[in-house]
């Protein structure tokens, strides 16, 4: 199996370089993002982001942690054992825990309550893996973002659609657009100024506008995402941590309220465009 990613990593990468290098002529207006866009397009039939998806399938249904149970019965919302749809309608408020809770967050109160796992074993097991995952820029892969992988894709062909009826979930959006539009750190930079501005780029890189529904509905729809340039599968609390700390702020913690409160807040906006969701997505960089 890591033979087989290993052989097709080389082949998107090598296919990236080529598609690179031939550039067509009569086509020099062509920007990297329409570049990229074609090259996606071709890729989406055979996307090595399936392997995180079915590996995480196996994950899922395999029995493990100290009551050697699997993740089968996890209530992501809709019910114990319901996937279809349940990425598309998350992160939500669950009664069992008080919290309003991303995927990830959810993931893991399963592993604690289902399969037994203390919090100083998903400290260690879990998250410690991930982050140093999410450190890397080559990194590998980990557990939790394949589970992730794989019940996100349940939600495949259906829009986000994030409940905001209790009063926990609209205070966790209401976090969401503070923390989005609030300058914080030594850089005094908020999320708004690089992602609420049309035709801003960065190193001839275009930001996309996370308050417009239809760039956030397309950026969100298609994590987690295969990056290209990481050979890897990336999430989107794995995005918004990579931004954090391009802003100088501290780690974000998988599942914390700032996580799930970012979260909701550009699903709400994704929302809005009806775009269906569509994983593992496919990007050169993100
Ligand atoms: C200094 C500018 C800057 C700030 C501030 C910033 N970002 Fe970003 N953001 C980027 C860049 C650069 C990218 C990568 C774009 C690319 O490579 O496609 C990016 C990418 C993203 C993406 C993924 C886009 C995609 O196409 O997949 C999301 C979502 C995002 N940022 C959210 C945020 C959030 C939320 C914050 C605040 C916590 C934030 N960003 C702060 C520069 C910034």
């Amino acid at each position: 199996m890591k033979r087989s990613i290993a052989a097709k990593a080389l082949l998107v990468t090598g296919g990236l370089a080529l598609g690179l290098l031939v550039s067509r002529p009569g086509t020099a207006t062509e920007t990297d993002d329409q570049k990229f866009a074609a090259y996606r397009n071709m890729l989406e039939q055979d996307n090595p982001g399936q392997f995180w998806v079915d590996e995480g399938k196996a994950l899922f249904y395999k029995k493990g942690g100290p009551k050697n149970a699997s993740l089968e019965q996890c209530d992501f919302g809709l019910g114990p054992g319901v996937l279809k749809g349940a990425y598309a309608h998350m992160p939500r408020y669950f009664k069992d825990t008080g919290q309003v809770q991303t995927l990830e967050g959810r993931l893991l109160t399963c592993m604690e309550r289902l399969q037994g796992y203390t919090p100083k074993q998903i400290q260690e097991e879990v998250l410690k893996p991930h982050y140093t995952n999410a450190d890397e820029e080559n990194g590998t892969a980990d557990n939790l973002t394949r589970l992730t992988a794989f019940v996100a894709a349940q939600s495949n062909g259906m829009p986000f659609d994030p409940p905001l009826n209790t009063p926990q979930e609209k205070y966790v959006y209401a976090l969401g657009k503070y923390t989005f539009f609030r300058r914080m750190g030594k850089m005094d930079l908020s999320c708004a100024d690089c992602h609420n501005v049309p035709g801003r780029t960065i190193r001839g890189v275009e930001l996309p506008v996370m308050t417009d529904p239809q760039t956030a509905g397309r950026v969100m729809a298609a994590f987690p995402a295969y990056v290209l340039k990481d050979s890897n599968v990336r999430t989107f609390w794995w995005r918004n941590e990579r931004c954090l700390l391009a802003m100088r702020l501290p780690w974000l913690m998988t599942g914390s309220e700032v996580d799930a409160a970012l979260t909701v807040f550009q699903a709400i906006e994704a929302k809005k465009s009806g775009h269906p969701i569509k994983i593992p997505g496919i990007k050169p960089r993100a």
